[in-house]
């Protein structure tokens, strides 16, 4: 394993001022998001629409690395050209998600054990030479009445730790993700409790398998009340609350840390990382590894229809840099009544 190609590359998809797009969404994922602009998911739209995002031009200003999922890395460009090599071209790292799904955790109601580490060598060796140069594991931590349990987190952050620990071997830089799940209606305390001890684990479960801190990538929740909460905490508050608890469990040896948005409203995504990014100096370089929050407005401005191609591209665009402002602190809630 070289050592220092890895930590070259977890650097490089957290540089300052650019963050990460997430398109790795399964089939089951994309369908449900094409349902809401009424349009089927067939192999060709799905691959049209990323095709939107790709090559949207000015991306790479903006966008450090892709995610891609297992249909998508093998997909081309319109003229023939394989995502991964056309991103490569632009300067942006393809990645790709390499976890099979949360599942139900058995013996443990409401709770999931995140699959996919069988075969998962064979699978790694394959992405490298498809030019994947990262990958993605979503861990899934949800809240509810007596859950989570300290076995299903434990569960779920061995499971991280033997994925991160193959990645690395295999030349790949693990995202390590687990993520605190944003529904429901508990308070910030709660999530950060929570958070709180899911990071606690997840960094002894890294530090055992022999994890390198350095060529890894961080990607949790924010900590922030639940989308049902009755009172909702302040963005001021979620930014505070975020880097408090991060500083207590990511040692400074990660490069960096890329937030997921988890079904926060495009706006309050990029405002929250914004706030985080200005209460630094912090030892790791704070970024986005958004899906939703990146595409909400690009997918429904295309709509699948091809004569609004470059209207989705444009509101990508504007998407994208508008988050990479936010990664170096420099954006205010203003600006999105600005034009494109
Ligand atoms: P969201 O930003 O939509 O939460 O997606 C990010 C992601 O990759 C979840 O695994």
């Amino acid at each position: 394993m070289n050592r220092s190609e890895l930590a070259r590359i977890a650097q490089a998809m957290v540089v300052t001022g650019k963050g990460l797009l997430a398109a790795d969404e399964s089939t089951g994922t994309i369908r449900k998001r094409f349902e809401a602009i009424k349009l089927e998911s067939t192999e060709e739209h799905r691959r049209a629409y990323r095709e939107l995002l790709f090559t949207t031009p000015g991306a790479a200003e903006w966008i450090s690395g892709v995610i891609f999922y297992d249909e998508t890395i093998r997909q081309k460009t319109a003229d023939g050209r394989p995502f991964a090599q056309y991103l490569t071209q632009q300067g942006i790292i393809p990645g790709i998600k390499v976890d099979l799904g949360a599942k139900p955790l058995a013996g443990f109601a409401g709770e999931t054990i995140t699959e996919g580490l069988d075969g998962l060598r064979e699978r790694l060796v394959e992405y490298r030479r498809l030019g994947a140069r990262f990958a993605k594991w979503r861990a899934v931590i949800d809240i509810g009445a007596g859950i989570p349990t300290a076995f299903a987190i434990e569960a779920n952050a061995h499971a991280l730790a033997r994925y991160a620990a193959l990645c690395q071997e295999n030349e790949i830089v693990p995202i390590v993700e687990p993520e605190v799940l944003m529904d429901g209606d508990h308070s910030i305390e709660r999530c950060e409790e929570v958070t709180d001890a899911t990071l606690s684990c997840v960094f002894k479960q890294l530090q055992d398998h022999r994890v390198e801190l350095e060529g890894m990538v961080l990607k949790p929740n924010m900590v922030i009340s639940g989308k049902k909460a009755a009172h909702r905490a302040s963005p001021e508050a979620v930014a505070q609350a975020t880097v408090r608890c991060l500083k207590r469990h990511v040692p400074p040896a990660v490069p960096g840390i890329a937030f997921l948005s988890g079904g926060q409203s495009p706006q309050e995504a990029t405002l929250h990382l914004s706030l985080i990014n200005r209460l630094g100096p912090l030892p790791w370089s704070l970024t986005f590894s958004y899906g939703r929050a990146l595409q909400e407005t690009a997918i429904s401005t295309w709509g699948g229809r091809s004569g609004d191609f470059k209207a989705g591209q444009k509101e990508f665009a504007r998407r994208a840099r508008l988050n990479a402002l936010a990664a170096t602190g420099r954006y205010s809630a203003e600006m999105e009544q600005q034009a494109a």
